[in-house]
């Protein structure tokens, strides 16, 4: 685990856990004072995925975790530290705008499945309204083949990432996935 992601997660009910089922506390190297930087791994990573989970807190102290999905990429990489992603009404019920405006804080996952990947982020986000962001913002993250027009901006400061092994991840092919491989995703067209 990266040592920004255990200073915010081993927290003492985590610990006191270790300690009951693994017999000590995980060794937690001080975390670096520096701010996290995305590297060209988890820059490319972010870039080929189609769908992420985003989990928020509510101010009565239940999570909820949402599905995002869109085209390849619609979450952007805006720079060392940030990501983005354009936000429509969608189903109009708001849960995981709501829940920033108390918390801004916010855990992700995005997972790989072909390739048994998952990269697991935690950050702040700020909502920015449309018609308040600047149109290069605007331009860097919107989706011009979306139905619905974009609402919001949701800018996701990134504090800290962590890599988890592939143990259990099942291999899950898109359709687009299996054509690439030349496989047909549909049966009636298998011999
Ligand atoms: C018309 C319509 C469009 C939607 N578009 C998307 C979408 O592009 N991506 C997505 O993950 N969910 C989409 N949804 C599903 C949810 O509405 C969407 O995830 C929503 O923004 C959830 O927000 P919340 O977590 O703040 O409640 C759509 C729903 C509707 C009814």
């Amino acid at each position: 685990m990266s040592r920004h992601f255990a200073a915010i997660t081993y927290t003492e009910s985590v610990k006191a856990a270790q300690r009951q089922y693994n017999g000590r506390e995980l060794q937690l190297a001080a975390a670096p004072d520096a701010k996290v930087e995305l590297s060209a791994r988890e820059t490319e990573y972010i870039a080929a995925r189609d769908s992420f989970y985003l989990a928020t807190v509510s101010e009565t102290g239940w999570p909820h975790v949402q599905h995002r999905g869109g085209p390849r990429g619609f979450l952007k990489v805006l720079g060392p530290d940030t990501l983005g992603f354009a936000d429509c009404n969608g189903n109009r019920q708001y849960l995981s705008i709501g829940n920033l405006r108390h918390d801004n804080r916010v855990a992700m996952i995005l997972m790989d499945y072909p390739n048994r990947r998952r990269l697991k982020l935690l950050g702040h986000v700020r909502v920015i309204d449309v018609a308040e962001a600047s149109p290069e913002l605007v331009a860097k993250v919107m989706q011009p083949s979306k139905e619905l027009p974009a609402e919001r901006i949701l800018l996701i400061t990134v504090v800290a990432f962590d890599w988890n092994c592939s143990q259990y991840i099942t291999p899950r092919y898109t359709e687009s996935e299996l054509q690439s491989r030349g496989i047909s995703p549909n049966p009636t067209n298998v011999p």
